[in-house]
Order: structure tokens, then C-alpha cells, then sequence
């Protein structure tokens, strides 16, 4: 089941998936909030946790913003209402968190960020703004007020002296409200504003989308880690034919886009970037391997039916092919191991599934190939079991 309600994946890829918003009632029936405005609170105390709370002045049309973390004085000092407290990737610290990002998996994994969590007393929200990234705005808890307008871009107009990046005015092309399991698609760049209108949770499952600008510099800086010194531009064939010392003329020209291709189109670089840019962990210090390896006589005992292997939170996985192998890399890392059709076989299913029953890789796990893979992924804390 997907959260899409009775649109299939299909139709919404073709019709919505960065094109128009979608609203979708009861998009996670009965639903259940992992988490509850306290242990938000609690989160938003810890060091590691990147936190803010955002304050809206209503009589003097003025905004604050605290960056957390924050200390039990800040909950006791805050006003009754008009305040949004955000914290940033609960899936991080909460599995069930990161269960419900699994849910948005009809869009590439690599492409997807992490969930922001917001609680806002009555009358709270962060103001009229856009976002640069798709956004799905699950309703956690109590209801919302969504006011959606057209698609903005960095020449509409902006509130000034307010630390936070706010629309000076807001066209409201749709207005819904949001009861708890409703959810609100909405693609980059459309105007959108959400108002509490009681104790209300939002969690907002993000997206990463990498600018232009980024894909040239990091893809520039990934080629030229390769290179060295004596690889440079150079001229045998010069000529003094046309006498006008100052021309760049069109054979150095092709001469530095001869260079440029010649790197571009090197076998594997575009994907291989790619697959590390996409995977790079935001917060790298979450993430550490075992303490103590296992061996595979340690790990074999525990591959039992009641137990399921899980994707570590803090690991981003993602592979691609080439001609004769697939490449797993996760958390911009290469993984190395020994390819054989199983165990290639066996990455593809670890990759593609946050939560694997044992049973079903027990066929491929008779291979040494793939209990190598599956001993390295374990003692690098890519995975984990879960009863
Ligand atoms: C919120 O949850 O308060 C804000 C989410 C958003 O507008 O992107
Ligand atoms: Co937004």
C-alpha cells in the first residue's frame, strides 16, 4: 500500500511528482504518531539533533529565531501560542521515523533527505514561504491549516529585517485543513503557508536535490582529485598562420573542450560521483562501525526466521551498474567485495529493502561470497538485527 490514497504510483509520477500539488486525505489510516511533542522536546535537547524554534509576533508582524540545542528554561519561558519548534531528521534517531520515509520509496532512496518534525501550539506555523525541494506534510497530530499559492523563485518579494526567508504576500490558490494521517504533496517552489489550529505535529519528508552549480563543482572536484601536475594544457601544433598574438583562436578552443570531454566521458565518472554525492551522510558522526566484529560463526546463529536484518538509520545506500557488475556504495563510501551473481544478488535485495526477513536470503547466504558481504555490511554497521 502505497500513502497515495486511491491515485496509483503511476498516475502520481505522471501527474503530480514535481508538477502540481496533491492533497490526500486519510493517506495513512488510522495513523499513529511514532513520536509525541515530548520526546520532539527531548530531541531538540540533545547536542547531536539539529533543532530550532521559530516565534511570530503577530501585533508587530516581527520573527525570532532560537537554534537549539535547547534546556527545559526554553519550554518553560515560551508563549502559549505562535511558535513552531522544528527538528531536523527524526528518522535519524527514531526507526519508526525512518519506516515511514521507507513508505515514500516509489521515489528513488538517494533521493530522499530526511523528516522534519514540527510541533506548533495553536496559531504556530514558520510563515508564507517556498521550499526548493518536493515536500510530502504528513499531519502527525491535531490539524493544521494549509494555504497553498502559485510557484514562486528567488525574485518574489521577501519580508525584510525577519531572520527567517518570508513572502511579503502570499496569493491562496487552495486552503485545506489537515487532520492527523492526511498528507499534502507539494513540488519545489510553490507558495505554501501551514497554521496550527490546535497542539498540531507535521512531519515533512524532504528531498535532496543537488543545484546545477553543485553537480558542476562536485563532479569538477571529483575528476580533479584524479589528475596531477604534468597533466596539462599543451600546444605542439602551433602555429603563427594567422599573426594576431592575442586571439584565442579556435584550435585552443577545441583544445580545452577536447580536455574537458575527455574527462567528462571517462567510463563510470558521472555514476560514480553521483552515487557518493547522493549518499553522503549530512551527520557523519552518527555513524560508526562496530566496536567488536563479528565473526561469520557469530552472525550465523542470529540469521533465524523470527529475525530481521534492518538498514542502519544512519547508512545511505545506493548502487548502480556497469557492464559487468553492479557498485553498492553507502554513505559515499564504496563497498568492496567479492561479485558473484548471488552476492550481487544479495546487495540489490539488502539495498532496495529497509527491513529483510532472514528467510529470504538464507538460499543465498550458503555462498562464502555473500557471507563475507553480509559480515562486512554487519560490522560496518550498515545493518542490523531487529526480532
Ligand atoms: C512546518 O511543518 O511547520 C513547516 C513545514 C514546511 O512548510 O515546509
Ligand atoms: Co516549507
Amino acid at each position: 500500500m502505497s500513502p497515495l490514497g486511491n491515485i496509483s504510483i503511476e498516475e502520481f509520477l505522471q501527474e503530480y511528482w514535481q508538477k502540481k500539488p496533491l492533497l490526500v486525505r486519510n493517506a495513512f489510516p488510522d495513523f499513529v504518531s511514532p513520536i509525541d511533542p515530548d520526546d520532539m522536546a527531548g530531541l531538540s535537547l540533545m547536542d547531536e539533533v539539529e533543532s530550532r524554534i521559530i516565534l511570530e509576533n503577530k501585533k508587530d508582524k516581527s520573527w525570532e529565531v532560537q537554534q537549539g540545542p535547547f534546556n527545559d528554561d526554553t519550554f518553560a519561558t515560551l508563549p502559549e501560542q505562535d511558535w513552531t519548534l522544528l527538528v531536523q531528521a527524526v528518522d535519524q534517531w527514531v526507526p519508526e521515523m525512518a519506516d515511514l520515509m521507507n513508505q515514500f520509496n516509489f521515489i528513488p532512496n538517494w533521493r530522499l533527505d530526511d523528516i522534519m518534525a514540527s510541533f506548533a501550539p495553536k496559531g504556530g506555523g514558520v510563515g508564507p514561504h517556498f521550499d526548493h525541494y518536493d515536500v510530502f506534510l504528513i499531519q502527525g497530530m491535531g490539524q493544521r491549516s494549509w494555504q497553498v499559492g502559485p510557484k514562486c523563485d528567488e525574485t518574489s518579494p521577501f519580508m525584510d529585517n525577519v531572520p527567517v526567508k518570508i513572502l511579503k504576500e502570499m496569493q491562496v490558490t487552495h486552503e485545506w485543513t489537515l487532520n492527523p494521517g492526511d498528507m499534502l504533496y507539494l513540488p519545489p517552489a510553490y507558495a505554501h503557508n501551514g497554521v496550527a489550529i490546535n497542539d498540531a505535529m507535521t512531519f515533512s519528508v524532504g528531498f535532496r536535490a543537488p543545484s546545477e552549480a553543485d553537480i558542476l563543482l562536485g563532479l569538477s572536484e571529483h575528476l580533479a582529485q584524479e589528475l596531477n601536475n604534468d597533466q596539462r594544457y599543451s600546444d605542439p601544433h602551433l602555429s603563427n598562420a594567422n599573426k594576431q598574438p592575442s586571439l584565442i583562436d579556435a584550435d585552443a578552443i577545441a583544445n580545452v573542450t577536447g580536455i574537458i570531454n575527455q574527462h567528462l566521458q571517462k567510463e563510470g565518472v558521472v555514476e560514480q560521483w553521483l552515487a557518493q554525492y547522493m549518499t553522503e551522510s549530512k551527520y557523519e558522526g552518527l555513524h560508526e562501525p562496530l566496536e567488536d566484529p563479528l565473526d561469520w560463526d557469530d552472525l550465523n546463529p542470529l540469521l533465524t526466521t523470527e529475525n530481521q536484518l534492518v538498514k542502519n538509520e544512519t547508512s545511505r545506500w545506493a548502487y548502480y551498474l556497469t557492464d559487468e557488475n553492479m557498485v553498492l556504495v553507502i554513505n559515499a563510501e564504496k563497498i568492496k567485495f567479492s561479485h558473484s551473481k548471488q552476492s550481487q544478488e544479495l546487495a540489490t535485495i539488502l539495498a532496495d529493502n529497509r527491513r529483510i526477513n532472514c528467510e529470504d536470503i538464507c538460499n543465498l547466504l550458503k555462498q562464502t561470497e555473500c557471507q563475507d558481504l553480509l559480515l562486512s555490511l554487519i560490522n560496518g554497521n550498515h545493518l542490523y538485527f531487529e526480532e
